[in-house]
């Protein structure tokens, strides 16, 4: 459980967040819509500690992670992954040392048991036979799944995804779709994806939040959250011909 309670933060003349407050169960899939510019990334890297409250705090499963630094901090975050918005690879390595990197630099586990964890983690995304490609070889959809690839080799029990599929064309993002949902019931995690895509956000969440004027303005499940009247939502609901959700359990070619 991630309790958030009174949020603020500004840089410079912008106030980025305003009090903001929300529970994340553990277990869920709960995405945070809200137009370009609002904070979602910034509220994304208050969680995983990397950005400091001006005030308020974030209690990941009992650390207070907007207190904590150094060693205590990496302690608290260390069961915690994020898909950063570009999914940022390593250019100089290829699929495979991307993906082993993390269990390499920390030593969690032996060369016999890195190279499996490896495998496993490029099948589950569906990288198998790319291991000796690099980066620059892979296209934007491979690159997300690599990355992801490199999250779940060391089994974070918290996901963190920053626009997973903007930039995507809709076929790739849906793919990306199905591997948050697959991810999730693979690791058994609690994950939190941060979107401007309402699409996405039906397919994957469990709950949908709309992050709004330096707040969360509302938090509910998928067909409640659609009913609430409010601008924005009413805009999202108008562009979705179909309910993404009927592509579930149904992978496209
Ligand atoms: N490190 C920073 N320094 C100064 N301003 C920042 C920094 N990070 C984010 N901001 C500002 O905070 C606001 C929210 O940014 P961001 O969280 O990236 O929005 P988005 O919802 O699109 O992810 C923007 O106005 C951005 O310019
Ligand atoms: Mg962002």
């Amino acid at each position: 459980m991630i309790k958030i309670r009174n949020l603020w933060k500004r840089y410079g003349k912008v106030q980025v967040l305003e009090g903001l407050d929300l529970d994340i169960l553990t277990g869920e899939t709960i995405v945070i819509l809200g137009r370009s510019g609002v904070g979602k990334s910034v509220l994304l890297k208050h969680i995983i500690g990397i950005t400091k409250p001006d005030k308020g705090t974030i209690d990941v499963d009992g650390a207070m992670v907007s207190e904590l630094s150094g060693p205590a901090l990496y302690k608290a975050i260390l069961h915690m992954g994020m898909l950063f918005q570009g999914s940022a690879l390593f250019d100089s390595m290829n699929v495979e040392e991307n993906t082993a990197f993390y269990l390499k630099q920390h030593k969690v586990c032996s060369p016999e048991e890195i190279k499996r964890r490896v495998e496993e983690a490029l099948t589950m995304v569906g990288l198998e036979g790319t291991e000796k490609k690099m980066p620059s070889e892979l296209s934007g959809g491979m690159k997300k799944r690599a990355a992801l690839a490199r999250l779940v080799v060391y089994r974070p029990s918290i996901l963190l995804y920053d626009e997973p599929t903007t930039g995507l064309d809709p076929i790739t993002a849906m793919h990306i779709n199905e591997l948050i949902v697959k991810t999730q019931k693979e690791l058994k995690a609690t994950s939190i994806v941060v979107t401007h895509d309402i699409l996405s956000a039906l397919y994957v969440g469990d709950r949908l939040a709309l992050h709004k004027d330096g707040k969360i303005a509302y938090v509910a499940d998928p067909d409640t959250f659609l009913k609430i009247e409010d601008p924005i939502i009413e805009f999202l609901r108008k562009t979705i011909s179909q309910d993404p959700r009927s592509f579930r359990n149904r992978p496209l070619a």
